[in-house]
């Protein structure tokens, strides 16, 4: 079984003075907490046990925002990250919650829109060794982590934010990864910046071949809320796309709800949480739906 782990700490010095008392991921991406999308992306991978790493100080936040998971049909611990040390630390604070599963691993600023449980992403969840990073189309290369493939989709060769890109496939914030990842994030040696590199964990896997590159297509849209103006676009997208399909993005709920995790009287208990919100009538909606209709809803 393949676990989770969102690593939702970090100092998002990048969005001061927004951050100075509110943790980036607790900000809101149009209608909900920026948490709820990367939450809703292992949702819908079918991940069922997740590990929310944070700082001490947000620990009681998130946890009065999400408690156990229960609502959302899925199992939810919680441990801190001390200093922001880097990325590649999640691993290692989370390697008793591992306890040797494979991971899904997912960054608490980013934002998939579209759905990740496609066939083919899917697939790589099944995948036993290596590990799958998933790169998408940017315009920048150059404040990114970039991957060259070769023209069989085989990566050559992974930089860091470079000058000169080779290509422009960044490395977006989900990654797959086997077992050996814990032990591969305790060997690493903090870099420059002083932080253990999430790149440096990727670059092991592609030294021995064992790294799966996926290239995220036109179905799924990548989005991450670090800038000012990523986060108001992320915000923007998300509100545009909910006010034109109807649908909400991120909606744990719902989603919960669709994968029978969660039963038509615990999503009504949900729904009381939401009040008079949108959020609120939409699962007020979703509810006489299945009323009307049956347990699916288009
Ligand atoms: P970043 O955006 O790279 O870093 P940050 O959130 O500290 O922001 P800034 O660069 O503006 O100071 O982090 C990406 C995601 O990873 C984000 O959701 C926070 C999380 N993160 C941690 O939880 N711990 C860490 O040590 C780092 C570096 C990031």
């Amino acid at each position: 079984m393949r676990k989770g782990i969102i690593l939702a700490g970090g100092a998002g010095s990048r969005l001061l003075p927004l951050t100075f008392a509110v943790t980036k991921q607790l900000l809101p991406i149009y209608d909900k907490p920026m948490i709820y999308y990367p939450l809703s992306t292992l949702l819908d991978l079918g991940i069922n046990d997740i590990l929310l790493i944070s700082t001490e100080d947000d620990k009681s936040q998130f946890k009065k925002l999400l408690g156990d998971g229960s609502n959302f049909g899925i199992k939810l611990s919680y441990e801190t990250q001390k200093r922001p040390n880097g990325i590649a630390e999640g691993l290692i604070i989370g390697e008793k919650f591992l306890s040797n599963h494979p991971c899904v691993f997912i960054l608490g600023d980013n934002l998939f829109v579209g759905s990740m449980s496609q066939y083919k992403f899917r697939k790589e969840i099944e995948n036993k060794k290596g590990a799958t990073i998933f790169t998408y189309k940017v315009n920048d290369p150059q404040r990114y982590g970039i991957v060259t493939l070769n023209k069989k989709s085989k990566p050559l060769n992974i930089t860091e934010k470079p000058k000169q890109p080779t290509s422009n496939n960044a490395i977006t914030g989900i990654y797959f990864y086997d077992n050996n990842a814990v032990q591969i994030a305790k060997t690493l040696k903090p870099s420059s910046r002083n932080e253990l590199e999430i790149t440096d964990i990727n670059q092991n896997y592609l030294n021995n071949n064992l790294l799966r590159v996926m290239v995220l297509d036109n179905d799924i849209t990548w989005l991450d809320a670090g800038t000012i103006s990523s986060f108001y676009e992320a915000s923007n997208m998300i509100s545009v796309i909910e006010k034109r399909t109807g649908k909400k993005i991120g909606c744990l709920e719902e989603l919960a709800y669709l994968q029978n995790k969660i039963s038509l009287k615990d999503l009504i208990k949900s729904r009381n949480r939401y009040g008079s919100s949108d959020y609120g009538f939409y699962l007020q909606k979703i509810i006489e739906n299945h009323v009307k209709l049956g347990p699916k809803i288009e």
